[in-house]
């Protein structure tokens, strides 16, 4: 049997909090309207984190139901990657408390720090370890909570942001699919671009740093809509010419869901019809590392992935970082009975969720029958 060298997505999930915040809650905060926040961004509402809401507590829930999808006992996982800037703690990591919650006894973990942009980190790290044969069952997990440094009185920055968690199970496979190209860049001279000036090791947090503010988000939102517009069309023809494909062999487009202009403008530039580039940002708008697998996970319950089809995601933010893949989505896996295994899941959630994927991938192995 040949050794496994590709990595498939196998399982996925998502997590928002309850609380929806609507543009028109804004018009009570600061000087602003619905109409100019939906017009400028096309955000319309987010889920902003409560009380007992965490990204620790977000990632476990959207992990749990990509183990469940993918109908895999978190003891067989090896790795636990989770892609934040916004961990309940500075430390430790988020993810050991993922790791440990989701009873993934047997795996390591460790958070990525690229911001927007971490997913995609973390889902090119996480193949290239399944490639190396390192590792065969890894939990990437984009999950952010930038509600809890957002300064509500700044109308440029506190209107754009939601809180949310997206997670893929990628698993090793002999089948050639999953990552096809990518590319990872930072670009540090853009450092001050988007930040938190204090609450680190430069500039411990005082009380004369919270009375400036400092511990808020700061962003100049022009520049890095410039930023953003540039690297997702430059980075997405590189990816793709990396990959020996065209644009036209793009089915499915999932940029980072940060504002509708910059995509529009990006898949205008690229010459990408609008029915190709999935766009959420209305409901939950700019959800950081979680925006991307939090988009990926809904068009897969669309029914909007089918086998061999080619998955363009392209994310950028702080540091400044961006990452693209070409991912061309595997054949869904059926999904075996294993032993039963323990989660804090109930058994008539887990099977709901057995039951809708399986749906879903017989539906799409349906579509691709000759
Ligand atoms: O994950 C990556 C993170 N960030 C991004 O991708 C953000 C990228 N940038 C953006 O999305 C946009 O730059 C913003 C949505 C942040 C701002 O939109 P813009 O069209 O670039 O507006 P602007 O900064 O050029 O400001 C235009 C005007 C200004 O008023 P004056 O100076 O012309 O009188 C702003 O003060 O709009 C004003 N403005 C607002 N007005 C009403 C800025 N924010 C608001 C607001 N409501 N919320």
């Amino acid at each position: 049997m040949p050794s496994p060298h590709y990595a498939q997505i196998v399982g996925w999930g998502k997590a928002l909090p309850v609380r929806s915040m609507h543009n028109r809650e804004f018009e009570r905060l600061v000087d602003t309207t619905d109409d100019w926040i939906r017009s400028r961004t096309g955000i319309v509402e987010r889920r902003i984190a409560g009380p007992g809401e965490t990204t620790a507590t977000l990632a476990i829930e959207a992990a749990r139901q990509a183990l469940a999808v993918a109908n895999l006992d978190p003891r067989r996982v090896d790795f636990v990657l989770v892609c934040t800037c916004t961990p309940d703690k500075l430390m430790p990591a988020a993810a050991p408390i993922v790791q440990q919650a989701i009873g993934a006894t047997r795996a390591a973990a460790v958070d990525v720090n690229a911001a927007c942009a971490g997913f995609m980190y973390g889902l090119v790290m996480a193949s290239g370890l399944i490639a190396a044969g390192m590792h065969r069952n890894v939990l990437v997990i984009g999950a952010d909570t930038l509600s809890r440094w957002l300064d509500w009185k700044d109308r440029r920055v506190s209107i754009l942001f939601g809180d949310g968690a997206g997670a893929v199970l990628l698993q090793a496979t002999d089948q050639p699919t999953g990552l096809f190209a990518s590319q990872l860049r930072a670009d540090g001279a853009g450092a001050d671009l988007l930040h938190i000036p204090a609450g680190g090791s430069l500039a411990p947090s005082t009380v004369e740093t919270l009375q400036l503010g400092d511990h808020f988000i700061k962003m100049d939102g022009q520049a890095v809509f410039k930023f953003a517009v540039r690297i997702v069309v430059d980075s997405t023809r590189e990816v793709l010419e990396h990959a020996h494909l065209t644009v036209d062999d793009v089915d499915l487009f999932i940029p980072h869901q940060a504002n509708v202009r910059i995509i529009d403008a990006a898949a205008k530039t690229l010459r990408l019809p609008a029915e190709k580039v999935y766009t959420n940002l209305d409901r939950y708008g700019n959800t950081s590392a979680a925006s991307i697998p939090i988009a990926l996970c809904e068009a897969i319950e669309e029914g909007r992935m089918r086998p061999g089809d080619n998955l363009v995601m392209c994310g950028f933010g702080a540091g400044l970082t961006w990452g693209t893949a070409v991912f061309q989505w595997g054949v869904p896996p059926s999904i075996p009975a294993t032993d039963p295994w323990q989660s804090a899941a109930s058994a008539a959630d887990l099977a709901r969720r057995r039951h809708r994927a399986q749906r879903i991938a017989q539906r799409a192995v349906a579509e691709v029958a000759p």
